[in-house]
């Protein structure tokens, strides 16, 4: 099982200060960023992804900031943000995505150059 998107939410951990969880585990508790990683399969963000935000709501919630990889499409960020924006969720104009490998496409990446951009996308959403 692939999980680049895991291991970007590690390295966002890192630079916030907190740790990353998984999209299984429901929020039990309010937050006021939630710092949230996607990748895309066939086209589309996973069943998981689209479940958790189902579960947000504005009173949990204070405001998302996107971010993902993918190999052939723009972004994973519009799927999460029109689902994320159903639930009446604040996200962040601001977004990152980078490219993630699909076999001999993109292979290595998300490599250590998006892992600094990464980072230094998330220092100027703090
Ligand atoms: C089986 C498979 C299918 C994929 N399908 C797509 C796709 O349809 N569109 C796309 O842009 N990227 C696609 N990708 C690339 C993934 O989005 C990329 O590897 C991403 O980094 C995966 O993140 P994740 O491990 O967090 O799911 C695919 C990758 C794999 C391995």
């Amino acid at each position: 099982m692939f999980n680049r998107s895991a291991k970007m939410a590690d390295a966002v951990a890192q630079v916030v200060g907190v740790q990353a969880h998984d999209v299984t585990e429901p929020i039990t508790e309010p937050v006021d960023t939630l710092y949230l990683a996607s990748g895309v399969m066939l086209g589309k963000i996973s069943k998981e992804m689209a479940s958790f935000i189902k579960t947000l709501s504005p009173d949990k919630v204070g405001r998302v900031v996107c971010f993902g990889s993918c190999a052939i499409i723009k972004s994973p960020v519009p799927q999460m943000r029109a689902l994320l924006e159903a639930q009446g969720i604040k996200v962040d104009d601001r977004s990152f995505t980078c490219r993630g490998s699909m076999g001999p496409l993109h292979a290595g990446h998300p490599n250590k150059q998006d892992m600094e951009d990464l980072k230094h996308f998330i220092e100027s959403t703090l």
